[in-house]
């Protein structure tokens, strides 16, 4: 529910479109999503690190990290799960509208919130890619404990073991992570990305902006 009815747009001189030229990419938000333990921050990670080195303006919004501020508020009912990803769909939408590539790293496991951060973004910007790896495979990984914690019943709505997942039916992208290494499939999503033209301008035309010259 909205409740500041009166307030309006404010725009300055500046528009996306702007920003872009100056960065030298087309902005765009890649959602990446799955289960627990699918490779979702590790992969973002890794393409943003790619694309940093190229000297492209990229940003990793992450579910952990934006629960420790943002988000902090928030537990995991499938209600605040929802509200979470609400929030992070409209700061991805900034940051997009702000020139940048965003890279999401959310499980965002239902279809419906999904759809919903893609109507955020104008089309052709949003790619959606679901990292698909097994629960099986996921638990065994078990990166922070978590899923042990799930089974032992220590944790409520834990995706995947008390919670549900839905997959993606069309994701722009579908990342086998236990066939593809980390660097497989971080290269997949770069590919996709050029596929998508979202790669083809030119580098930022001032990488080193923001230095103040020595006297
Ligand atoms: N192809 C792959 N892509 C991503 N992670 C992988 C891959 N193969 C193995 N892994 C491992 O799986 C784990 C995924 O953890 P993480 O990225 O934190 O998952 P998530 O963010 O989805 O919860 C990491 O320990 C990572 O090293
Ligand atoms: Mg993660």
């Amino acid at each position: 529910m909205n409740k500041s009815p009166n307030v309006v747009w404010q725009s300055g001189g500046l528009t996306r479109e702007d920003r872009e030229r100056q960065n030298g990419q087309t902005a765009c938000v890649v959602w990446f999503t799955g289960l627990p333990c699918s490779g979702k921050s590790t992969v973002a990670h890794a393409v943003e690190r790619t694309l940093y080195d190229e000297g492209r303006r990229v940003y990793v919004l992450d579910g952990d990290n934006v629960r420790h501020g943002l988000c902090g508020d928030l537990g995991f009912t499938l209600e605040e799960r929802n509200e979470n990803i609400r929030r992070v769909a409209e700061v991805a939408a900034l940051l997009c509208d702000g020139g940048i590539i965003v890279l999401t790293a959310f499980i965002s496991p239902l279809r419906s919130e999904r759809s919903m951060a893609r109507s955020k973004l104008p089309s052709g910007r949003f790619f959606e890619v679901f990292c698909n790896a097994d629960l099986a495979v996921c638990e065994k990984r078990d990166v922070k404990g978590m899923y042990r914690r799930a089974r032992r019943g220590e944790i409520d709505n834990y995706t995947g073991i008390s919670s549900p997942y839905e997959a993606p039916e069309h994701p722009e992208l579908r990342l086998d992570t236990v066939s593809l290494d980390v660097a497989g499939a971080a290269q997949a999503v770069i590919d996709m990305l050029s596929d998508a033209g979202i790669l083809s301008s030119k580098k930022p035309l001032f990488p080193q902006s923001g230095q103040k010259k020595k006297a």
